[in-house]
């Protein structure tokens, strides 16, 4: 990820995100509404290694809204580089502006989704509603990256229009607060994430209407939107999608249904892949992203269990911190990590009614 970038001759040390540099197959975690927060993209890359992450999905809407909850949902740490950020909304101005924020946040990347299938956002023409008007979404591309050019010609977050003051501090606290590297006004570049088309597979069409806004990636997850998550996901759609990009400057990764490692890698190298997301795949389980999971397994065989006390500590120290604390969020990653050993249902049960960490740490003890 660390490139080298030439300004006017001068060679100088530069952090960021370079797509085509990535060693292949690039292999990320997939966002997740409600589950890829901060807490758990830190221990998917710790202990997954995950070329990347990516934020769950925020809408462009709440920026100039003044959202107080924008900055948690937006949080991430230092280990996580290179982090992504995904937003979506249907209005190209407002990505422009979100494009800036995100920026001066330090984020490495920005993705664009054009693949959620709820009714809220599908409505009013966001997520993989844009499947529908290729026009728009290509403006949407080109805005998000006229916001990364204009904030690389120095824009602030006092050129956004209308962001209240509190979001201006706490954005200003964070950029100061950014090592060197990261606080240059590097190329952050814009990838998409969608799906293979709105109520039947035209994955081929869709994806060269795509091209033309020239996106960074473009990462498919083999379902229309009418088929949300049902049926399996079709990669003769996603390899078509590759095939269409062959050749330009865009990178296509696959997505839907990988379980493990070695699916992932055959998955790329049989559809012609630049690289492969997995969501599902990684609940409870960043071994996921290893070639060297059984090993590991082997040599600790309740390793994912010490992985989820981590998490539900890093949970309680982060996510569910306040008045009242809030680790229900927690519980359902404790369920997914208690799996596939005998009594993993029995503690499974009690895992899921747990209110704090210690609680966790209580009943894991026997096994870590
Ligand atoms: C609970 C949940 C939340 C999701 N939230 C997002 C999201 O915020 N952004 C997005 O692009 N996709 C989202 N997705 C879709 C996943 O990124 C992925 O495309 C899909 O789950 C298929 O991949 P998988 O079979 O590896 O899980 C979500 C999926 C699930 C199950």
């Amino acid at each position: 990820m660390v490139e080298r970038a030439s300004t006017n001759g001068l060679q100088i040390t530069q952090p960021y995100l370079d797509w085509r540099r990535l060693p292949k197959p690039i292999l990320g975690l997939a966002p997740m509404d409600g589950v890829t927060d901060s807490a758990c993209r830190h221990l998917q890359k710790k202990y997954g290694k995950p070329a990347l992450v990516y934020t769950e999905f925020v809408a462009v809407e709440r920026l100039q809204v003044g959202d107080w909850a924008l900055l948690k949902d937006l949080h991430y740490d230092e280990s996580q580089r290179p982090v992504i950020a995904q937003i979506y909304g249907h209005e190209p101005e407002r990505f422009l502006w979100m494009a800036v924020f995100l920026c001066e946040l330090g984020f490495d990347g920005i993705d664009i989704n054009m693949g959620c299938p709820a009714a809220s956002v599908v409505h009013r023409g966001s997520g993989a509603g844009l499947i529908r008007t290729p026009k728009l979404a290509q403006e949407i591309v080109r805005a998000a990256r006229r916001g990364v050019e204009l904030w690389r010609n120095g824009a602030t977050v006092h050129d956004i229009p209308g962001l209240p003051a509190h979001l201006l501090a706490q954005v200003e606290a964070r950029r100061n607060a950014l090592s060197a590297p990261f606080q240059a006004r590097r190329p952050v570049p814009v990838s998409v994430k969608t799906r293979i088309g709105y109520e039947r597979p035209q994955a081929r069409e869709w994806i060269s209407r795509l091209l033309e806004a020239e996106p960074a990636a473009i990462a498919v997850h083999g379902r229309t939107l009418h088929q949300r998550y049902r049926g399996a996901a079709d990669w003769e759609q996603i390899a078509a999608a590759a095939e269409t990009a062959r050749g330009s400057c865009t990178l296509v990764l696959g997505n839907g249904d990988v379980r493990n490692y070695e699916d992932a890698v055959q998955r790329a190298a049989c559809y012609g892949l630049d690289g492969v997301l997995i969501g599902r795949g990684a609940n409870g389980n960043p071994l996921v992203f290893r070639p060297d999971a059984e090993d590991l397994l082997a040599a600790e065989p309740h390793l994912l269990l010490r992985i989820a006390l981590e998490h539900a500590q890093l949970h309680e120290e982060t996510i569910s911190k306040g008045h009242p604390p809030r680790f229900l969020p927690m519980r359902k990653h404790l369920g997914w990590y208690a799996r596939g050993f005998p009594g993993a249902s029995y503690l499974r049960r009690n895992l899921v009614q747990t209110s704090s960490a210690a609680e966790v740490e209580a009943l894991l003890a026997p096994y870590i």
